[in-house]
């Protein structure tokens, strides 16, 4: 058994959703689990590399991840929200990712300049939503290193991708 077996066995796999040929790796069935989420905060906040002013994460899995590490190491959470959502004036992003098309979004005046920021979600397959997310920071003036996984596809390339824009990648499970 290696490290993060005990986690990889509480998610699952959905083949064919959302489309046929995605193998879904369903994260649900961990979220269940009593200390699922405890175990995962642990290591994540035992991987960052600090300190930290906010944790942003991806609407809407990576809010789960993003609000419960944001206690235990004391930073804000930026919501990265679906376009549309946020009631401020924003900036936006479109993006690709495994299955489709969207377009997400900060609030123009969410970060003060150089405010040190981790993006955390719970699975980065193509990278196409994390590196969004990454741009969107950047421009609002935020410096972001780091980023943090439950899950990596590897195969989809996504964190080589975000490491070759300059960001540290960490995943709990590959
Ligand atoms: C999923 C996942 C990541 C993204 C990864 O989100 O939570 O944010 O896909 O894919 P990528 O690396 O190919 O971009 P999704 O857009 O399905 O939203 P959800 O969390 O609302 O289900
Ligand atoms: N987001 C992008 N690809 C995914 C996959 N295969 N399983 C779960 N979430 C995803």
């Amino acid at each position: 058994m290696s490290a993060n077996d005990d986690l990889k066995a509480l998610i699952r796999t959905i083949p064919n959703f959302p489309r046929p040929g995605i193998q879904f790796r369903d994260i649900t069935t961990l979220l269940l689990d009593p200390s699922g989420m405890a175990r995962t905060v642990e290591r994540m906040a035992s991987a960052t590399q600090g300190p930290i002013d906010l944790i942003a994460g991806i609407e809407a899995r990576g809010f789960l991840f993003a609000a419960a590490l944001a206690v235990p190491l004391n930073a804000g959470v930026l919501l990265i929200r679906k376009d549309g959502k946020l009631p401020g004036a924003t900036i936006a992003e479109d993006y690709a990712l495994e299955y489709g098309q969207d377009r997400i979004a900060i609030h123009e005046d969410a970060l003060v300049p150089g405010a040190r920021v981790m993006l955390v979600d719970d699975l980065i397959a193509t990278g196409g939503t994390a590196r969004a997310a990454i741009r969107l920071i950047r421009k609002a003036g935020g410096v972001v290193n780091q980023a943090q996984f439950l899950v990596d596809l590897p195969d989809l390339g996504g964190a080589d991708k975000l490491r070759s824009d300059g960001v540290t990648v960490d995943a709990l499970v590959a």
